[in-house]
């Protein structure tokens, strides 16, 4: 059903593989579109309560397609369609997890900051090579990229196309953690299992609370924070999270 990408559940995990491994799973609009789609099923899906976006062993995704770049007018990129893909993937609600393994460039690096967390194999590279084409990143790169690793290091990378490692990006918070090549999509599904296990609306408010974090005052953080615990404090599963611990139970979530 789906071109450039391949799709399967494990346990209450979605799973979406960027699948264009000759152009090294550069980003082109069929793609951003199948992924978007793929993932707002997900969101769906009630037994899904995470989702986890990879490549291959060699690229996570190599950015927007350049081919497609090249023959695309201002007026094209425009009508905003590619922007759109990358809003619906930020207003996901359900913890989106991404697995890199090698090249993380571009959009790939957008992609994969965009997500709630970053599991990465020993071979990961990120970077932000958009200039040496002319232009600059357009998927939140200079944002996201300088919240995390800071002005210096954003700046060496966007202007001087320097490429983090694995262990560096690491270093500076980019990634969550790094294992080895051939256990970085086990490690990241684990990781999404363990976090789709636990109470779903609780998830997600936590989840919208962190977020936000990056974008309130303190002040308006803790407001925000205080509305999303007393909504989660206000559910069933908070019911049932607490009557499950004071009898020693396993607690059966509902997500309300
Ligand atoms: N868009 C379209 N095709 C791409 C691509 C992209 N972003 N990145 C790689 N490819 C294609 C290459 O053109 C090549 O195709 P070919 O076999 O038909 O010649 C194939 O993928 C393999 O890439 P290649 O450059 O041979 O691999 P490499 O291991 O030597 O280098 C990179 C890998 C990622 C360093 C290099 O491909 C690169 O710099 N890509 C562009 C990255 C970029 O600028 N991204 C931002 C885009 S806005």
């Amino acid at each position: 059903m789906y071109e450039n990408i391949l799709v399967e559940t494990v346990g209450r995990v979605g799973l979406v593989r960027l699948n264009r491994p000759k152009q090294l799973n550069a980003l082109n609009s069929t793609t951003l579109r199948e992924l978007a789609t793929a993932i707002t099923a997900f969101e769906q899906a009630e037994e899904i309560g995470a989702m986890v976006i990879t490549g291959n062993e060699r690229a996570f995704a190599a950015g927007a397609d350049i081919v497609e770049f090249q023959q695309t007018t201002l007026p094209e990129l425009m009508r905003g369609l590619r922007a759109d893909q990358y809003e619906v993937l930020r207003k996901v609600r359900k913890p989106l997890i991404a697995a890199v393994s090698g090249y993380a460039y571009g959009g790939g690096c957008e992609l994969a900051m965009l997500c709630d967390l970053i599991v990465a194999s020993d071979t990961a590279r990120f970077a932000q090579p958009e200039i040496n084409l002319g232009i600059i990143p357009g998927g939140g790169g200079t944002q996201r990229l300088t919240r995390q690793v800071g002005k210096y290091l954003a700046m060496e990378v966007i202007l001087a196309g320097r490429v983090l490692s694995a262990w560096e990006a690491l270093r500076h918070g980019l990634v969550n953690k790094v294992v080895p090549v051939e256990l970085y999509l086990e490690e990241a599904l684990e990781l999404a299992q363990r976090i789709a296990e636990r109470a779903p609306l609780a998830t997600r408010l936590a989840k919208d609370a962190i977020n936000r974090a990056q974008d309130l005052s303190l002040e308006q953080g803790l407001g925000l924070e205080r509305s999303n615990f007393l909504i989660a404090f206000g559910s069933e599963d908070k019911q049932e999270g607490t009557t499950a611990f004071v009898e020693k139970r396993k607690p059966v979530w509902k997500g309300r």
